[in-house]
This record gives structure tokens, sequence and C-alpha cells, in this order.
């Protein structure tokens, strides 16, 4: 079977297997019918896609940006499925030379999808390399060093670049503005993860309340990355320590088992709060002093949690730093200091 027909293929540069979490995923949706939720871009996807298939040519480059988890890997595979073409995926901080671009571009089949994770971590010289063949479908490479270097211009078949990034504001001018389509993808509401719960329950072959779904998507934080996993540890509890189906009631224990508690918020958020509440009277505190404080990467605060915090409104971003809001103190029942009391109300 060629990568053209089959919507499951997946082209790694190395030429291995692709991983796991790619393609092999069982609960991942491989068309854009079953892909839950974004209904807009899903909308506007389609007709771009139409639109493209008719005229016989390569979709224009689309830019997938959103929090970690909140399926652009899944879309880009989807995109190449709905064009019937080839996906090669690769990463940004993997193309370390214009050579290791080059040598992909040149293997691509008219129309390809060419799937650039993590576009952010492109470094500078392959981003050069890359603007030629995103605008006119061609290649200037220098070959040679010092006086005899020259420059030789390779020409491409049309493709689609589908970048995806955690990161939009890092992405340079110039890179973004060569993306015809940009697509935000959003954290979904509890109805539409509660629609993947119940897709990912049929798909395991898992007895499911309606009721339990919902638990598990409400509680997944707006993530269906979370939301799958936290489905797949339910499970576990369903079958060792009950009789095998998830209803509300088996959905809540095992949530709490896992430290999940009714807002969805994990052992880490909880110590990020209180944190920034006990340390640091409430904030505002710097990202790095937070950071060493509950012994977490800063990027992954950043990147992983504060944007659930931050959209359910617990948590603030500014100039100064973070700062625990209202609401944070009232879901752990702590009481602000009389100066942090000044601040929030
Ligand atoms: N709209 C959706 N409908 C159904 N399932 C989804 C959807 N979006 C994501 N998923 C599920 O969530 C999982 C995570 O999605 P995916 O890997 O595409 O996220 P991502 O945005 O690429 O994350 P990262 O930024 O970490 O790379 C997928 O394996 C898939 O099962
Ligand atoms: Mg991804």
């Amino acid at each position: 079977m060629t990568p053209h027909d089959d919507p499951l293929s997946c082209r790694l540069v190395d030429g291995g297997p692709c991983a796991e979490d790619q393609v092999l995923d069982s609960l991942r949706p491989l068309r854009l019918a079953d892909y839950v939720g974004q209904e807009e871009a899903k909308a506007n996807l389609s007709v771009f896609i139409a639109a493209a298939r008719q005229r016989g040519e390569a979709l224009d480059h689309v830019l997938l940006h959103g929090h970690p988890g909140l399926g652009k890997t899944t879309l880009a595979h989807i995109l190449a499925a709905e064009l019937g073409v080839g996906i090669t995926a690769t990463s940004g901080p993997v193309l370390e030379r214009p050579g290791d671009l080059a040598a992909i571009l040149t293997n691509l089949q008219p129309r390809d999808v060419l799937f650039v994770d993590e576009i952010h971590r492109l470094n500078h010289v392959v981003e050069e390399v890359l603007y030629p063949a995103m605008e006119d479908f061609h290649l200037d490479l220098i070959i040679g060093q010092g006086p005899s270097a020259r420059t030789v211009k390779l020409d491409l078949a049309p493709f689609t670049l589908v970048g995806a990034t955690t990161r939009a504001g890092l992405i340079t001018p110039p890179l973004r503005d060569r993306f015809g389509v940009q697509v935000r993808v959003d954290f979904y509401t509890p109805q539409e993860l509660a629609l993947i719960v119940n897709r990912s329950a049929r798909i395991l072959g898992l007895d499911m309340d309606p009721e339990g779904a919902l638990e598990i998507a409400r509680r997944s934080r707006a993530t269906p990355r979370i939301a799958n996993r936290l489905l797949k540890r339910v499970r576990d509890f369903a079958q060792v320590e009950a009789d095998g189906r998830v209803s509300r009631e088996l959905a809540d224990y095992a949530l709490g088992r896992l430290g999940v508690d009714n807002s969805g918020l994990d052992r880490l958020d909880r110590e990020l709060l209180s944190t920034i509440i006990q340390k640091f009277d409430g904030g505002p505190v710097g990202l790095s002093n937070l950071s060493a404080a509950v012994g977490e990467e800063a990027q992954t605060l950043e990147e992983v949690y504060e944007p659930y915090l931050i959209q359910q409104g617990f948590l603030k971003r500014t100039p100064q730093g973070r700062v625990a809001t209202a609401r944070a103190y009232e879901h752990l029942g702590l009481k602000p200091s009389r100066g942090a009391q000044d601040r929030l109300f």
C-alpha cells in the first residue's frame, strides 16, 4: 500500500516506524468527521480541502497552534487523509542543517503534506531555506565552501507544509506570513470531551454510563489527551476494583484515587497555587522563583500547567509575575492575608 491510499501511513525521516503516540494510537480519529469540536476551523478547512482537490493543487500551507494535547498532530494527519496524499512527519529541532530539510523536501510526492511539529524550534538557517520552498517550491542550496561555493536552484514538487506549535508567539513573522491558513486549536467544552470519551470507550470495548463519561470529561482540563489518559486509568479501577462498568460514582472514585479533584486540578496544579499563596503571599511571583519552589521546569509550568489554570480563573499572569486569584483561595480553602486581601478585592 502506498502512502497515498492509506490514511494511517506515515513516513518518518529516519525511515523507522512511526512513534506510537503519532499514529498507532488507536484512539486518534483518522477523518475530519470523527474529529470532535473546533467546528469553525473544521468547516473552513473542509472548504479549503475541497477547493484544493477540485483544482488538483496542493493545499496552501497550514499553521496549527494551541496548547499541548488539543489535537494538532491529529489534525495534521487528518488533513493528509482528507486530501488523499501522503504525509512525512518531522519536527523543528530534528532539522539541524539545510541538507536535512532538502533531503525531505526532494523526496515528497506532488501535493504531499510535510508535517513539522514544534516549528517554533527551527533554527534560522533552516528556516531561511524553507521560505522559497514554501513560496515558489524551490530550494537555493549552497554547495561547497569559500571561493568555489556556488548556489544551485532545485525545483520541488508542490507540497503543503503543516506546522504545529504550542508557542505561536515564538514564530518569526516572515515564517508566519507564509502560512495561508492559520488555525488556533482551542480548549474543549465538557460536552465535546464527553463525545471523545464515549468514542474512546467504544473503541476500547468499555461499558460506560453517559454520566461516567461526562464526569471524566469535566475533570480533564478541557484537553482530549488528558481525557483519554484518565479514561484508561479509570478503566483499570473499573476492572480491578469494581464490575468493569464505568458509572459516575466509579469515575468519581477513580479520579479521586488519581488525585484529580472536582475542578479537574491535579496535585501539581494545587501545589502550584498553594505555593503562590503560602510561600509568596498570593504573588506576584516570577516564573523562575515559582519553578524552583515547586521543583518543576519553568517551561512545563508555562506551557502545560498554567494555560488551564488561567483559563479557569485560578491564576493570573501580570507584568510583575504570577498571582493567585480569589477563586484559587476559595478552591484550596485558604484565607488571604490582609495584604493579599487588599490586592484581591
Ligand atoms: N478533536 C479531537 N477529537 C477526538 N480526539 C482527539 C481530538 N483532538 C485530540 N484527540 C485525542 O487526543 C490525543 C492528543 O492529540 P494530539 O497528539 O493531536 O495533540 P497535540 O495538539 O498534537 O499535542 P502536542 O502539542 O503535545 O503535540 C490524540 O491521540 C487523540 O486521541
Ligand atoms: Mg502533537
